[in-house]
């Protein structure tokens, strides 16, 4: 009798989180993101990922966020994702999942560099890295940099690598007024609780509020599943019930990047 009771609680409560989502209702920091409201209202950004169904996979309610909000989204991928040989295809899958995501297509960039190649136990130069991010920061005007934290939601050394790249060019970079903002990566059983994840991230934001940590929920997690939906290649039944389960399809947290 007890589990059943268990099950049920847990239905009702993943229910009740997923309304809460719905609704758009908001935690204290969230509609405060890097909005000001002074002289610089809209602001020009880069997300910067290492793989084709990053953005979709991890970063969606970051990017509904920005883009409702009327800020300038750019998108540096720094691979095709071509680990499987099926980079090309995967590059495709980006630009449509851009297209769902509404991220201006011309202001999508996907490189396909001999040293930042897809794969584990691959190594990607930071000072490399740091160089191509500086290049798009000062063509486009940006402001502000999204990326990962130095775990890279799932460890992946290309993620890690992609984090460090930003740091490094953080570190580097006489443009003292960029801001740049980290996914923090939550632990394994927080990851696949859904959207029941909003609770603990909405606590964890609060304990660390204002400047430094925001908590952006996701206002249309069926967006975020259509996204993904466009990257046939990789859309299998173990990803779509990763899209389902995991949190960071219904919240992101940011946390602003202090790696001076
Ligand atoms: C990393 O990239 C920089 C800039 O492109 C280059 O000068 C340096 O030699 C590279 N380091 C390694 C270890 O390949």
């Amino acid at each position: 009798m007890g589990w059943v009771l268990i099950v049920v609680s847990l239905v009702v409560l993943w229910v009740a989180s997923l309304c809460k989502i719905l609704r758009g209702s908001s935690s204290p920091s969230r509609s405060l993101f890097l909005n000001t409201g002074g002289a610089l209202p809209k602001r020009n950004v880069l997300l910067v990922v290492a793989h084709p169904d990053d953005e979709s996979m991890f970063f969606s309610p970051t990017i509904s966020y920005l883009t409702s909000r009327g800020h300038n989204l750019h998108v540096l991928c720094l691979s095709i994702g071509n680990a499987d040989g099926k980079g090309d295809i995967r590059k495709e899958e980006l630009l449509r999942a851009c297209a769902i995501l509404k991220v201006p297509l011309q202001q999508v960039k996907i490189l396909d560099h001999p040293d930042l190649q897809d794969g584990f136990g691959r190594v990607w130069n930071h000072t490399l890295l740091a160089k191509i991010i500086e290049g798009e920061i000062i063509s486009y005007g940006i402001d502000s940099i999204i990326t990962f934290d130095n775990y890279g939601v799932s460890g992946h050394c290309n993620h890690r690598d992609v984090h460090y790249g930003v740091c490094k060019f953080l570190h580097d970079t006489s443009q003292g007024t960029i801001e740049a903002w980290e996914l923090v990566s939550t632990n394994i059983l927080r990851k696949y609780t859904g959207p029941l994840d909003i609770w603990l991230s909405i606590l964890h934001a609060m304990q660390h509020s204002g400047e430094v940590m925001h908590c952006l929920l996701n206002e249309r997690p069926q967006k975020s599943f259509l996204a993904m939906a466009q990257h046939s290649s990789q859309w299998v039944w173990f990803r779509k019930l990763f899209v389902a389960f995991s949190s960071y399809t219904y919240v992101n947290t940011l946390r602003k990047i202090s790696c001076m």
